[in-house]
């Protein structure tokens, strides 16, 4: 609404500003959204006029209400207070948009020059658990890949998994230890943590062990072919826990999306060739590094990016640089998003840079890192679980569904027992996915049971309940849904008049939430969708209006509150229930 209402009153600003004598690179820029709500949906303060002019601003909020109003007289209420022109839109206009927007599939949204993005996300380690940070990055970059893609663009999902270094050795060496079988069944039911800690601490008390770890190492590098069967073993027993959770979330990911570290092996040499051919490959203490220049150590001297380490072995940002390669001259693609926690911003931001500097990337805006923050508990530590360990994502997802299922059960017994486990589930996945995704993105998140369950807060559960509400109100009605499309939007009532203001604000707020690529704007917005339609509804009869000529109205403001959420929350990633 706010970019609406901008761009149908900039030329008449335009017109009584030159007549102030006022250029345009003076004014634009500070005509915008209002920050307070209540006064005005956009406004014009004056005061950095007042040494233009040389008068108050007071007195100038005047002159410019005068000139503009009566040009404004369709589109918004004109009003000056303190030194502000704030423009209020009319019932009338906001009817008007609501009738454009309401037959319209996108509500609204407009489409994007389409590009071609990557988006690198989830990205667990074979043979570790997946922590918090990886649900985090999967649920973030879930809902990323799900906005491109409602904006036209090509997107392409990339699981860039660790699945390869020198830890491989230990691993492998360890599942021979304890039998295919035995080690497989391990993998498979989560146990990836007591897995890696048993390796390693063979690895650290064993000589023996140690040796044929290393071993195994220069055996998998080799490309021997019963140690790469072995590795494969390893990976897709890992994968087959991930694939469980990617299940549980209900997230886009599948087999044909990884893309591993170790797919990149080929490319690590020639790294290295064009590093040199650019001339910015150095030797230092027998590595070949790169110093990217900007970043310093503790000592103050300058900070090297190792692509290749004195023994031969390379490091995680040469396999970076490969990935760039191949995205940038393979895939084609525009753009390349790292949905990855901020302690590796150092990482990206070293890397992106390298990859500038050597030519892989045209330039450095071409990638991003769509950082975020750690996952804390109410007390604000790390999350773990009450062993102190790390928390397995599965037992976490699991537990979040079940106490869904009772909170349901208690919010409406009446529903039967394969209903409850249908939205149970929903709600338990949503539950986790809305808290983390309306939290700030950069900001940590605290993981609090109590508040994203909860059916009256800032939650999904409160969400989905609106949206069943609405279903419910379209289950006793008579008549057809399809038949209200087209009618008129009559705002008298002021909780309808909120509301439609929520309604037509929601193209350019998930415009924006898309094109900064936070999340979290769009769940505020939908959130505040919500609650003013519950407020609308409490104060509201829709079905048995006191005037007739208001049933379809306000029939057509469930069906829009309703859409909105539909189309807001399933790009989140969360379903929706229609009965709860
Ligand atoms: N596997 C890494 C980790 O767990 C994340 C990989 C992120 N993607 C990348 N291209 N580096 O920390």
């Amino acid at each position: 609404m706010i970019r609406d209402l901008i761009q149908e009153s900039v030329p008449f600003f335009s017109e009584a500003m030159s007549s102030l004598g006022v250029s345009d690179s003076d004014w634009l820029g500070l005509f915008g959204r209002a920050t307070v709500e209540d006064h005005a949906d956009v406004a014009l303060p004056c005061h950095s006029l007042a040494k233009i002019l040389r008068r108050s601003p007071e007195d100038i909020a005047e002159e410019i209400r005068t000139l503009v109003s009566t040009g404004l007289e369709e589109i918004a209420e004109v009003s000056n207070i303190s030194g502000f022109v704030n423009l209020k839109a009319k019932p009338s206009w906001l009817s008007r948009r609501l009738m454009e927007i309401h037959p319209d599939d996108r509500i609204g949204v407009r489409t994007d020059v389409s590009l071609t993005y990557v988006v690198d996300y989830s990205a667990p380690n074979v043979a570790k658990e997946m922590h918090v940070g990886h649900l985090r990055s999967t649920v973030i970059g879930d809902t990323i890949v799900r906005m491109l893609e409602f904006m036209g663009h090509k997107v392409i999902r990339e699981n860039h998994i660790g699945d390869w270094g020198t830890p491989f050795g230990m691993l492998i060496e360890h599942l021979l230890d304890l039998g295919e079988d035995e080690a497989a069944n391990e993998l498979g039911v989560g146990d990836l943590d007591s897995f890696y800690k048993q390796a390693r601490e063979k690895f650290v008390s064993d000589d023996e062990f140690a040796e044929r770890s290393r071993e195994r190492v220069v055996k998998l590098q080799g490309g021997d072919h019963e140690t790469l069967r072995l590795w494969r073993v390893l990976v897709a027993e890992s994968m087959r826990y991930f694939n469980e959770v990617y299940s549980l979330l209900g997230v886009l990911l599948e087999d044909e999306d990884i893309r591993g570290e170790s797919s990149y092996q080929d490319l690590l040499p020639i790294v290295v060739e064009r590093l040199s051919k650019e001339g910015i490959l150095e030797n230092s203490d027998g590595a070949d590094v790169v110093f990217p220049g900007g970043w310093y150590n503790r000592e103050g001297e300058p900070l090297p990016m190792i692509i290749r380490k004195g023994d031969g072995g390379y490091n995680y940002s040469t396999s970076d640089l490969a990935c760039i390669i191949d995205r940038i001259e393979r895939l084609n693609c525009d753009r390349l998003l790292y949905v990855v926690g901020t302690p590796q911003k150092q990482h990206f931001e070293m890397v992106f840079q390298v990859a500038t500097m050597a030519g892989f990337m045209p330039d450095s805006n071409n990638a991003t890192h769509v950082n975020f923050g750690s996952v804390l508990d109410t007390s604000g530590k790390v999350l773990k679980s009450r062993e102190g360990e790390v928390i397995k994502l599965h037992d976490l997802l699991r537990e979040s569904i079940n106490r869904a299922n009772e909170a349901v059960s208690k919010k409406n017994p009446d529903l039967d027992e394969k209903q409850r486990e249908e939205v149970a589930k929903l709600v338990g996945i949503g539950a986790v996915k809305f808290a983390d995704l309306s939290t700030e993105r950069t900001k940590d998140y605290v993981f609090d049971w109590e508040r994203m369950l909860s059916f009256d807060g800032n939650s999904a559960p409160y969400l989905q309940y609106a949206y069943a509400r609405i279903c419910s109100i379209f289950r006793r009605w008579t008549g057809e849904r399809e038949e209200i499309t087209g009618s008129k939007f009559l705002l008298h009532h002021p909780d309808e008049i909120y509301l439609s203001r929520k309604l037509v604000d929601f193209p350019s707020i998930l415009e924006e939430s898309i094109r900064s690529f936070n999340p979290h704007k769009l769940c505020f917005h939908l959130l505040s969708i919500a609650s003013s339609f519950a407020t609308f509804y409490e104060n509201c009869k829709v079905l048995n209006p006191d005037d007739e000529n208001s049933k379809l109205s306000r029939l057509s403001l469930c069906d829009l509150t309703a859409r909105q959420l539909q189309l807001g929350l399933g790009l989140l990633g969360i379903g929706l229930p229609e009965r709860m």
